[in-house]
């Protein structure tokens, strides 16, 4: 919660991966406070339909379809939201994903440019599309979603994937220590698994060892991530930078 109770009305959020799951709830939660949401996805019809819920919610919506792994589709991105809403104050990096589980010994190049182009030069394109416009305004948070998998390496099931989320946290650390004196925040989020698509698609025995290796016996909520993403962005939450935060109901290894 932000300190100020209006802190969020009328200001822009960039969220990607905002069609679904995390992103999408982070998106109904910027629009309770009165925000200005740019839901951005590779799936347009759902951008457009989170977009609208934006607005039943209380914010102000719009949508757009973006492929992270694009340069000038990121770049398209950031550009409609500053022509739509004048500026960007906050950008969530939600887009991302395993594209499918593989034992280490299968993990072939097209899995792991693939994965690496999501997860690792989708951030990459996002914050350097951003950050010329946050630089511009003095002030901004970046917020990246990385993974508890980062810490537990992914064995036997997506190591492609979990060394990619270690290269968002590094990514976010050095941005966020780069820009820190320039007004600029950055973190990411490492959560345990979450109840949403990106877990509905596993195979079932998979599903519940991941369940049962959290101490709550339980998977995450999408609002429990996206109500982190509404603190770091907030006034209550300005001395935090380059960090990552766990959200994993007491499972994996720091
Ligand atoms: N759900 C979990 O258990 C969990 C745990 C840790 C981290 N994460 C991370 O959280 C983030 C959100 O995942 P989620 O659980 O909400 O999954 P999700 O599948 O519900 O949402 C991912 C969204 O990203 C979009 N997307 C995929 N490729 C894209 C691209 N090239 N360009 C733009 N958008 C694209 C999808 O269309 C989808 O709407 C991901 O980065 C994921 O790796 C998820």
């Amino acid at each position: 919660m932000p300190k100020d109770p209006d802190y969020f009305r009328g200001k822009t959020i960039v969220i990607t991966g905002a069609a679904s799951g995390i992103g999408r709830a982070a998106a109904l939660i910027f629009a309770r406070e009165g925000a200005n949401v740019l839901c951005a996805d590779i799936n347009g019809e759902g951008a457009a339909r989170a977009a609208g819920e934006v607005d039943e919610a209380g914010g102000c919506g719009e949508s757009v379809r973006v492929d992270v792994t694009s340069r000038r589709s990121v770049e398209a991105m950031v550009d409609r939201a500053k022509d739509r809403f004048g500026r960007i104050d906050f950008q969530f990096n939600s887009a991302g994903g395993a594209i499918r589980r593989s034992e280490f010994l299968e993990i072939d190049d097209d899995l792991w440019d693939r994965t690496y182009g999501l997860n690792v030069k989708g951030v990459f394109y996002c914050m350097q599309a951003v950050l010329p416009e946050m630089l511009k305004n003095g002030k901004g948070v970046i917020v990246n979603m990385a993974s508890m998998a980062h810490k537990r390496g992914g064995p036997g099931v997506d190591i492609h994937y979990a060394s990619a989320k270690g290269s968002v946290v590094t990514m976010t650390l050095g941005v966020a220590r780069e820009f820190a004196a320039r007004g600029i925040r950055c973190l990411s989020i490492s959560p345990g698994p979450v109840d949403t698509p990106f877990q509905s698609i596993l195979p079932p025995e998979l599903r519940e060892r991941s369940r049962d290796n959290v101490p709550m016996k339980r998977f995450g909520r999408p609002e429990e991530i996206g109500e982190m993403v509404l603190f770091m962005c907030s006034d209550a939450c300005e001395f935090m930078t380059a960090d990552t935060v766990f959200i994993s109901g007491g499972g994996g290894f720091r």
